[in-house]
């Protein structure tokens, strides 16, 4: 009897110990909570639950993370852990002053409201279901004049000021590296333009790698890259 109540001592420790863990650290590790869910994960995101204030993402992103207006971005066939990794950036960090993944003019991102009352299965959940669906709607290049520049930087970069190919890390296809670079191929050119010009500002400040890139790039630079990226197939 002696042994089994130290046992189960032992075992609430431990959830304890995983449950005061920061999010990004229990996701990485191997003992996280639960499965992620994608069947959860799909009521959630065409229903919200309103009695925790998560509202539906459906209504922004599209069916089934379509969307149909460039503010929001396309969510569809991006890979989870980038997009698990998103949800905790637009939340602030325990311990942390700042957010890390800000808006126009460093203000607050319209998401930092959206993924403030979910929880860490919330985001694993959504994120499994989101990778899982077809990018059914991709969106286009919109500008056939700026594609030779564009094409130029995404597979050349810009070797005079230290702009490295875009293909190198998120592939020549535009598909990403699922887990590592997130994929642009079929993401709405202003979505992407505005992604590089908030990283250039440091107003996204979750990838010094982007950054840095940004910051070497004109406007006509990124337009061109943004429209290029977004026609890529
Ligand atoms: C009111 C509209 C709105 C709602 C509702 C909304 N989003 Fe968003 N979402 C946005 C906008 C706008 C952006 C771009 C934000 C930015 O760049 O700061 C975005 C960006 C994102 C991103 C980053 C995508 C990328 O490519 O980096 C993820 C992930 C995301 N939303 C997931 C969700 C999920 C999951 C929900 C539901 C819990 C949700 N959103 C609800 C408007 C919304
Ligand atoms: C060394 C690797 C690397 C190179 C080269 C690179 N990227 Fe990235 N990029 C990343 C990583 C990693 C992320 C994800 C950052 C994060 O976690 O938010 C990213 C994110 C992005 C995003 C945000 C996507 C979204 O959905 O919000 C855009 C836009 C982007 N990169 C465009 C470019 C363009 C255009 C180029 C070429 C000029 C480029 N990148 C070159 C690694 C790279």
């Amino acid at each position: 009897m002696k042994y089994l109540l130290s046992k189960v001592v032992f075992a609430g420790c431990l959830l304890l110990g995983v449950s005061a863990m920061s999010p990004s650290i229990a996701a990485g590790a191997a003992t996280g909570p639960a499965k992620p869910d994608a069947a959860k994960g799909a009521t959630l995101y065409e229903q919200g639950d309103a009695a925790r204030g998560v509202v539906a993402c459906v209504s922004c992103h599209g069916a089934a993370g379509n969307s149909t207006i460039p503010a929001n971005p396309n969510l569809a066939a991006q890979s989870h852990e980038y997009i698990y990794k998103q949800l905790t950036e637009f939340r602030l960090k325990a311990g942390a002053k700042e957010v890390l993944r800000k808006g126009v003019d460093g203000a607050p991102s319209v998401m930092t409201a959206m993924a403030g009352p979910l929880t860490e299965a919330d985001m694993q959940n959504l994120s499994v279901y989101l990778t899982q669906q077809k990018l059914t709607e991709p969106a286009t290049a919109t500008n056939p004049k700026l594609l030779e520049r564009g094409q130029h930087i995404w597979r050349a970069g810009i070797p005079d000021r230290n702009v490295p190919a875009c293909a190198g890390c998120h592939s020549p296809n535009g598909a990403g590296i699922p887990g590592q670079y997130p994929r642009l191929s079929g993401q709405f050119p202003s979505y992407i333009e505005e992604q590089l010009k908030l990283f250039r500002a440091g107003h996204r400040a979750n990838n010094p790698m982007m950054n840095q890139i940004a910051d070497r790039m004109s406007d006509s630079d990124i337009k061109a890259v943004s429209d290029y990226a977004a026609g890529l197939r």
